[in-house]
């Protein structure tokens, strides 16, 4: 795992970024695995800014994103279809038909999951997928578990999830209890992974996600079996690493 050490949230939303941009600039037609959430937030920010001032052009890019709440309709001001319209997709020239967001009101989820897998395949793979890290070390909604999981799935959210993700709703009684999320397969069949880390409440996580055994109980921890991460992280998400 490579690991890029930023300044601060904005120098590790400006990295990213600019990764980001030398992908789609080398490959056009680029499959991006996209991640909801604070983190990439900044990143968006500076993507949308390339493509103003620096004609970066995402027309032929495909995207498929990593997860979303089970029971919000895609309007929902909390879905994270509506998150992706508002923060990035909205304000760049991305072909709208390349764009690919779990389907949060799906019948039979699991089902869902499987042709979801299938689609990532028969878009050849993802060539970049960009991750956040949740403070038990879930990477999208891959909680801790007996075993990692590897199809896209149903998942219910755990206690710290939940209360981590209040901040978006009016209280934690509104925050979903369930949510559809890529497995492992298809992340860990991604190219290259990028994952973000910003701040004191992702050190532990990022901690046992380096240096910790390879272990379902910190799932981010399958990304030591990757040939190619980048982890981009600012020094207080860094403080706890040995060196
Ligand atoms: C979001 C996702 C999650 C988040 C993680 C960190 O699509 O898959 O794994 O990346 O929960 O969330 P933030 O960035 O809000 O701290």
């Amino acid at each position: 795992m490579l690991i890029i050490k930023a300044q601060d949230y904005n120098d590790m939303s400006r990295k990213a970024a600019r990764f980001i941009a030398a992908q789609v600039q080398l490959k056009p037609n680029s499959v991006l695995g996209l991640a909801t959430g604070s983190t990439p937030l900044g990143t968006y920010r500076e993507l949308i800014r390339f493509h103003r001032q620096e004609e970066l052009s995402f027309c032929d890019v495909r995207t498929v994103n990593l997860d979303e709440y089970y029971g919000l309709p895609s309007t929902h001001p909390q879905s994270y279809c509506h998150y992706m319209q508002e923060h990035l997709f909205n304000h760049i020239d991305i072909t709208p038909g390349n764009t690919h967001i779990p389907d949060g009101l799906a019948d039979d989820p699991n089902a869902y999951g499987r042709e979801y897998d299938d689609l990532i395949v028969c878009m050849g793979g993802i060539d970049v997928q960009l991750l956040g890290i949740g403070s038990k070390g879930h990477i999208a909604f891959n909680e801790p578990s007996q075993v990692f999981s590897t199809q896209t799935r149903l998942v219910d959210l755990n206690e710290t999830t939940i209360e981590d993700n209040a901040r978006f709703f009016e209280s934690e009684e509104e925050v979903p209890r369930q949510a559809i999320s890529m497995g492992m397969k298809s992340i860990m069949a991604a190219k290259r992974i990028l994952i973000l880390a910003s701040g004191n409440g992702k050190a532990e996580a990022v901690k046992a996600m380096v240096e910790g055994p390879v272990d379902p109980m910190v799932p981010a921890s399958i990304l030591q079996l990757h040939p190619d991460v980048i982890l981009i992280a600012d020094a207080t998400a860094l403080s706890l690493l040995a060196q």
